[in-house]
C-alpha cells in the first residue's frame, strides 16, 4: 500500500520538458463517465501481468470504464484495437507500444477524432509529439546503465572464469521495443568504464521465459567461458537459470546473472543466490495512468513526460524486500 501511495505521488517532471495542454475538453467528460481504451502489449512476462492487474484494478477504483485488449506482442493487433477504440468513440486511449516505430498514421487518426492518447510504459519514435498527450513510464536507458554500473563495480569478482576478461552474453527484449533498445544502450555506455567487459553474444528472447531459456541454451553451446548473463528482464533471466542448471552449472556462481524488473519470481531467485543483481522496473502504473487520463479528458495540462521511481536490489536487499513484495 505504502508503495502504491509512493508511486501515485511520484509524478516527476523531467528536466526542461514542457507541459502539454489538452485540446477542447469533451463536453460530457467528467471523472465518473470516462471510458478508456487500453491496448496492452500482451502477457509475455510477470511484469506485464502485474502491469495489467494494476491498470484493471485502478480503473475500477477510479470509476473509469476500461475497454482492454491484449495484442499478443503484435503491432498489427494493437493498431486494430486502437482503430476500434476510435470507432467506439472512447474518451481516452492509452497503450504500451510493442515496438517504437510505425505509429504515426493511427495516432493521427486518433488526433483527428479528437481522442487524447496517453503512452504508458513504452515510447514511440514519432517526431510529432502532438500525437500524444504524455508518456508515463520508466527511463529504460537509466535501467540498463544501472545494470552496467553494477558490473563495473563488481570488477574482477565478475571474472568468474579467471581468464582476465569479463565475458557477457546478452538476452535482449523484443526486437524494436523501447526497453530492448534503451537497456542495451545504457548497459553498453556504462560498461565502457571497464575495458575487460565485452559482450560476446546478444540475441532476442522476446521478454519471455521460454525465449530466454532457448537463447541461453544456444549460447552455452556456442560460447566458451561465459562469465555473466545480462537479461533485459527477469523472465528471460529465469529461463537462463533453467538452461544453466540443465548444463550442470550453478547460476549466480559459475555464471553471474543481472536482470531487470524485480518481479516476485526474479526476487526469489535473487534471494536464493541464483541471480546476482536486479534493477527494478515498476509495473504499478495504474494510479498514475488514471490520474493523467482524467486530466487529459478534462482538458487540463499534464507534463509531457512522467517518470516512475525505481530502485535496485542485490541479494541481501532482495531477502529483506521479498516478504512485502506486491508483484
Ligand atoms: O516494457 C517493460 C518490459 O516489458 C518489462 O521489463 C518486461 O518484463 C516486459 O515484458
Amino acid at each position: 500500500m505504502k508503495r502504491l501511495v509512493a508511486v501515485a505521488t511520484s509524478l516527476v517532471l523531467a528536466g526542461s520538458l514542457v507541459a502539454c495542454g489538452g485540446d477542447k475538453p469533451k463536453p460530457s467528460a467528467s471523472s465518473d463517465s470516462i471510458t478508456m481504451g487500453f491496448a496492452q502489449v500482451g502477457a509475455e512476462s510477470g511484469w506485464r501481468t502485474a502491469n495489467t492487474k494494476s491498470i484493471q484494478e485502478t480503473a475500477k477504483t477510479a470509476g473509469i470504464e476500461l475497454k482492454f485488449s491484449d495484442a499478443q506482442q503484435k503491432q498489427e493487433n494493437q493498431i486494430k484495437s486502437i482503430r476500434s477504440f476510435i470507432q467506439q468513440k472512447v474518451d481516452v486511449i492509452a497503450f504500451s507500444p510493442v515496438v517504437e516505430t510505425g505509429w504515426d498514421t493511427v495516432l493521427m487518426e486518433a488526433k483527428r477524432a479528437n481522442i487524447p492518447v496517453v503512452l504508458t510504459d513504452r515510447a514511440v519514435d514519432s517526431k510529432d509529439t502532438s500525437l500524444y498527450k504524455t508518456f508515463l513510464g520508466s527511463d529504460f536507458v537509466v535501467e540498463g546503465k544501472k545494470a552496467g554500473e553494477w558490473l563495473v563495480k563488481e570488477g574482477d569478482a565478475a571474472d568468474v572464469n579467471k581468464d582476465g576478461s569479463i565475458k557477457v552474453v546478452e538476452l535482449q527484449g523484443t526486437t524494436g521495443a523501447a526497453p530492448a533498445i534503451d537497456r542495451k544502450k545504457g548497459f553498453e555506455d556504462a560498461m565502457k568504464a571497464n575495458p575487460k567487459i565485452t559482450i560476446a553474444a546478444s540475441q532476442t528472447g522476446d521478454f519471455t521465459r521460454d525465449g530466454g531459456k532457448k537463447v541461453m541454451e544456444s549460447f552455452l553451446k556456442s560460447q566458451k567461458n561465459i562469465d555473466v548473463v545480462f537479461a533485459h528482464n527477469d523472465d528471460m533471466g529465469l529461463g537462463a537459470i533453467e538452461a544453466i542448471e540443465a548444463a550442470g552449472l550453478k547460476p549466480g556462481k559459475d555464471i553471474q546473472i543481472i536482470s531487470i524488473d524485480a518481479v516476485k519470481d526474479g526476487m526469489t531467485a535473487l534471494a536464493a543466490g541464483k541471480i546476482n543483481y536486479i534493477v527494478e522496473c515498476n509495473p504499478l502504473l495504474g494510479p498514475q495512468l488514471m490520474d493523467l487520463a482524467k486530466k487529459v479528458v478534462a482538458g487540463e495540462s499534464v507534463p509531457a513526460r512522467v517518470l516512475t521511481e525505481e530502485t535496485t536490489f542485490d541479494q541481501a536487499a532482495a531477502k529483506a524486500a521479498l516478504p512485502s513484495r506486491q508483484y
